[in-house]
């Protein structure tokens, strides 16, 4: 269990499968998180399975991605969050991140949860670089985004269609060293529990 402020982060479990797919297939949320309604996502809770697991069950081992579900202080999931497209060499990988639950949204319990996660790849799995996208007209994944620590970097022109119109992508991304810098405090030490010999 990865502990934020306000949220906290626990491996996705089979009995999260029911929830995940009240999302998936939710209008407003993959509008948001996709800006691609309707998709050719419309899960049933196999195929859901058959993503996010490899073997279409919990435990058998995760694709290529790392996927958490996010939970609040009363162990209420309310979304998920992991990283994918991992590469070694330049140790950086791609962040994504939904809160499901409507009523959670613009409440900061998006940007404490990658706030977390993000705090635990560059200090744990020591990531060098992180990096996520979204589309121009959500604002509310900027704000997070960019609260969290990640930079805009560039655009992608007229690379989404949404609605009719072709909208920008943005990319963000954040550097372990620049983290650091703004958090001296997690650079180094802070180990729970270290005892002195
Ligand atoms: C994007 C998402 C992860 C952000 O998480 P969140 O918990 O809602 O975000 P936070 O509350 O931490 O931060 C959002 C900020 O945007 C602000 N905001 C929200 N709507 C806004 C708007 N229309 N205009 C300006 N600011 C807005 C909020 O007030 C908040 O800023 P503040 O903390 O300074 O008040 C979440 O909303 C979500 O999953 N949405 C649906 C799917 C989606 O968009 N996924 C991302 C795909 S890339």
């Amino acid at each position: 269990m990865l502990q934020g402020k306000k949220t906290s982060l626990r491996p996705l479990e089979e009995t999260d499968l029911e929830v995940l797919q009240a999302w998936y297939n939710d209008q407003e949320v993959n509008f948001w998180a996709n800006a691609a309604w309707p998709l050719s996502t419309m899960f049933n809770k196999d195929a859901l399975a058959e993503r996010i697991f490899q073997s279409g069950e919990a435990g058998a081992g995760l694709k290529d991605e790392y996927r958490y579900a996010i939970l609040t202080d009363d162990k209420k999931m309310i979304g998920y969050t992991g990283f994918r497209q991992m590469n070694i060499p330049a140790r950086s990988a791609t962040l994504f991140i939904t809160i499901g639950d409507k009523a959670y949204w613009s409440r900061g319990y998006g940007s404490d949860a990658l706030f977390t996660l993000a705090q635990y790849l560059f200090r744990q799995w020591n990531f060098y670089r992180l990096q996520l996208d979204t589309w121009d007209g959500n604002v509310r994944a900027l704000k997070a985004y960019q609260k969290v620590g990640f930079r805009i970097e560039g655009r992608l022109r007229e690379a989404r269609y949404v609605l009719g119109q072709y909208r920008d992508a943005v990319l963000l991304g954040m550097l372990q060293k620049d983290f650091f810098a703004d958090h001296p405090d997690l650079a180094a030490g802070g180990i729970p529990g270290e005892q002195n010999s």
